[in-house]
């Protein structure tokens, strides 16, 4: 039992995932009710060397904001303090490592204890503050559910559904229009949103990077899809981190030091053109999947981690993340959590599915 919290501060760090804002609220409300105060830092850490950049998290402050996308507290997946970039007097930039000054910023504003929430990036940067002798809990955010130790991140089950819904209307036009169409959606080197999405979706091809492609294979069920009737069409899923065998992943260009996946349903939809002759469309479904308010289960889900993340302060289990396993919210290491990325594994009972339903995965 952690007796001497008084102040605890939240930062959303890494790419926005929906359900953030209620994870938010789950936290103030359950400090609130253990009598503690609740402050908000903006845009990860970034708020920290700031004025006015950590301020107050009241009950007022997150009344209706459980079904808002986003986050209130702003978010970036550039900040980070153990490598932040300086500009020097000639104007090269150089990286200084900051956990000192993070640490002694958060006890300049007399908080006791962070709950990070963020995905395997901002986890690790917790991580290291948590061995610097920081208080820290962590909550798994990524819509890409790439996390090892948790079941589950809040923002996957949105991203799904989004991508499902799209999956769906791009069947009508392939429909009318006899073509093929190939959506990428994002998961960057987990292929847990493709696979789902496309078998919800019906897709006849889905594409990961867990099982590297065969374009033959591939072209071959395109053109089994056409032998069904008059109008044939197909629908191809790829996730954006997926690569044919022998090759590697897209890469769309490095932005700001970071490499970003992007392009392979084009790249895929022209190869199939080139080699069925079939008309083909492609498009990237982006930043929709990480856009709008959470869907129920992550609503519940983000409520139930961020209630649980204040019970982890309270019971002072410092360094360590809450994760969903089975139906019950765990705690787990954050040197664990971080570990390693959660690719689908191949024997999963949705890869298994998939194959029972005649679905081609490129192999
Ligand atoms: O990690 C979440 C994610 O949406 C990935 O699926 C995607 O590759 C990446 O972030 C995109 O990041 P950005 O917001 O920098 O474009």
């Amino acid at each position: 039992m952690s007796s001497e919290i008084r102040r605890i501060a939240i930062n959303t760090g890494g790419g926005d995932a929906p359900g953030l804002n209620a994870v938010i609220r789950a936290v103030v409300l359950a400090a609130e009710e253990l009598g503690w105060e609740a402050y908000g830092i903006d845009r990860s850490y970034d708020g920290l060397f700031e004025e006015g950049g950590v301020y107050r998290l009241d009950r007022a402050a997150v009344r209706g904001i459980t079904h808002l996308g986003g986050t209130i507290l702003g978010t970036t997946n550039r900040g980070n303090p153990l490598k932040w970039p300086v500009t020097k007097p000639d104007g090269s930039v150089a990286y200084e490592d900051r956990t000192k000054e993070v640490i002694d910023a958060l006890h300049a504003h007399g908080i006791d204890a962070v709950v990070a929430i963020g995905g395997d990036g901002s986890l690790t940067i917790a991580h290291e503050l948590f061995k610097a002798g920081l208080k820290v809990v962590g909550v798994p955010k990524t819509i890409d559910n790439d996390l090892a130790a948790t079941n589950l991140t809040f923002g996957f089950l949105t991203a799904v559904e989004t991508a499902t819904e799209a999956i769906d209307k791009l069947h009508s036009t392939a429909q009318a229009h006899a073509r093929v169409m190939v959506i990428e959606l994002m998961g960057r080197t987990a292929g847990w949103i493709a696979l789902e999405a496309g078998v919800a979706g019906t897709a006849d091809v889905i594409l990961i990077p867990e099982i590297p492609y065969d374009l033959d294979t591939v072209c071959e069920k395109i053109e089994s899809r056409y032998r069904v009737g008059r109008r044939g069409f197909a629908m191809v899923v790829v996730a954006e981190g997926a690569f044919p065998k022998g090759g590697e992943p897209h890469f769309k260009r490095k932005d700001g030091g970071q490499i970003r996946l992007g392009g392979v349903a084009e790249e895929v939809g022209m190869a199939i053109h080139e080699r069925t002759g079939r008309e083909t469309r492609s498009l990237v479904l982006g930043h929709l999947q990480r856009g709008g308010g959470p869907n129920a289960y992550d609503r519940l889900l983000s409520l139930r981690f961020g209630a649980a993340a204040v019970r982890l302060i309270r019971d002072a289990a410092y360094g360590c993340m809450v994760a969903l396993d089975g139906n019950n919210i765990l705690a787990v290491p954050l040197g664990q959590a971080i570990a390693k990325i959660k690719n689908v594994p191949l024997d999963s009972d949705v890869i298994a599915t998939a194959r029972s339903l005649g679905i081609c995965l490129g192999d």
